[in-house]
């Protein structure tokens, strides 16, 4: 079998053998198909697309190009949260200690900021000691012992995905739903997960922008999942503006110990008590969602979430006095607000825009191996729906460099539109999505 014979065959829109299919992801692992063929044929897929079957095999594939860890010696069901990613996205850090102490075990493997997202991994780093590397012993003893942890990749996790991924990032293929979920879906099936929800976001600030390719997205992570024989589902979740009012590493960790001290909540709280109370299902400690919520805020009301989220700060090295004192995290030296250049509505954003503001700001790489700064980014004072007068901050920018603001502060201006009209107000979960179809939710009204 040669590979230009199976990039010609997908350039003509035909389905590949599950052969062909193993030949691209093992030449992606092992480095013996050239780069230059890998990424002709990954154009291919964007273009022409790939069927059900060849989605799941290609996941396969990818799963069992590298190890696969085994989980089975904790105690239960091992559930996983993942997100597409977004901006000011902090489920992790919120429901992991909360599912956690509802009694779930959760094996976290998380990443690092992409693009304009930020990584969970990049957070936790933020917070002085806190290490995301340990030996799969390790790992699998602290899920045991406190029920959760969150590290990042091992290197002989997936390598097919590592090197396709890489190539995707520089040739414009990221964007392919079979591609998205079959790098998704390979990385939690090899991380040994027992149960996977998943959190699809839709929006501006989202890497699928429109519902239709959303719940598309969703279904294609859904179907593999069950065809491996994994309970699964997806919300699809509003993206249209940052989760969390915190945008950077520090600043997230602090907004997550505030929601879980009880000093703060809105949408990145709600969406957090959505996913984890599928997580409860998932692991079996739950009947139904409004049980789930139901014992995910007793943890959160009696301090057990913030005491997971301590304990497995600390069993992870790093300083858990931060849970009781946030000024402990990393702090910029300038805060400076971002005045509302007329009065009206908040009516829009440009979520993908914030982001890149805040990792402009040092918050994010813009080369693989640029360090950030733990302590920059920026906290949103308005919201979709308010109301603004001119001159009121519409965000607060944390910087070291004040060089830095005008630049950023005329891009938020930018980004974020100001209308007359009040507008009506985007959803928090737009649909849920399980073997058995497409739910959709009710919005929340203007
Ligand atoms: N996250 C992943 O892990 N893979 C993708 O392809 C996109 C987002
Ligand atoms: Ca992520």
């Amino acid at each position: 079998m040669k590979m230009v014979d199976v990039i010609l065959k997908k350039k003509d829109g035909q389905a590949l053998t599950p052969e062909e299919i193993r030949l691209f992801a093992r030449g992606a692992a092992d480095a013996s198909i050239p780069d230059y063929q890998l990424a002709a044929l990954l154009m291919a897929i964007c273009w022409r697309g790939m069927n059900a079957q060849e989605t799941a095999c290609l996941t396969m594939e990818m799963m069992h190009s590298g190890s696969v860890i085994d989980l089975s010696a904790i105690d239960g069901v091992c559930v996983d949260k993942h997100s597409t990613g977004g901006v000011g996205d902090t489920t992790t850090l919120v429901l992991v200690p909360l599912a956690a102490a509802c009694g779930a075990k959760v094996a976290k493997i998380s990443g690092r900021g992409l693009g304009h997202t930020g990584g969970t991994l990049d957070k936790l780093e933020s917070i002085p000691g806190c290490g995301v590397e340990m030996t799969q012993e390790r790992f699998i003893r602290q899920v045991q012992e406190i029920g959760c942890a969150v590290i990042g990749q091992t290197q002989d996790l997936c390598p097919a995905d590592k090197a396709l991924y890489a190539l995707r990032d520089v040739t414009g293929t990221v964007d392919c739903v079979p591609l998205i979920a079959s790098s998704i879906v390979s990385k939690k099936l090899a991380s040994g997960a027992g149960a996977i929800v998943l959190d699809v976001k839709t929006g501006s600030g989202a890497l699928m922008r429109t519902l239709e390719e959303s719940i598309e997205l969703a279904k294609a992570m859904v179907d593999i999942g069950t065809q491996a024989g994994k309970p699964i589902l997806a919300l699809v979740t509003g993206m249209d503006q940052p989760l969390g009012t915190h945008v950077g590493n520090a600043l997230e960790v602090k907004e997550a110990i505030d929601i879980l001290s009880g000093r703060a909540g809105g949408d990145l709280l709600a969406v957090s008590m959505e996913l984890g109370s599928r997580m409860l299902i998932a692991a079996g400690l739950a009947r139904d969602t409004k049980e789930g919520k139901a014992r995910m805020q007793a943890a959160l009301e009696s301090g057990a979430g913030l005491e997971k989220l301590r304990e497995m700060i600390t069993a992870q090295g790093g300083d858990g006095r931060v849970c009781d004192d946030v000024g402990l995290l990393p702090q910029a030296a300038h805060r400076i607000a971002v005045p509302a250049p007329r009065s009206g509505y908040i009516a829009q954003m440009d979520t993908t825009q914030i982001g890149y503001v805040a990792q402009g700001l040092g918050a994010g790489r813009k080369e693989k191996d640029d360090v950030i700064d733990p302590a920059v980014g920026l906290v949103m004072n308005v919201r979709i729906g308010d109301s603004v007068e001119k001159g009121q901050p519409l965000a607060t920018l944390h910087v070291n460099n004040p060089a830095m603001a005008g630049e950023a502060a005329a891009r938020m201006q930018q980004t974020i539109r100001i209308a007359d009209e009040k507008p009506v107000l985007p959803p928090l979960v737009y649909a849920a999505v399980s073997p058995q179809g497409v739910e959709g939710e009710e919005g929340r009204q203007a």
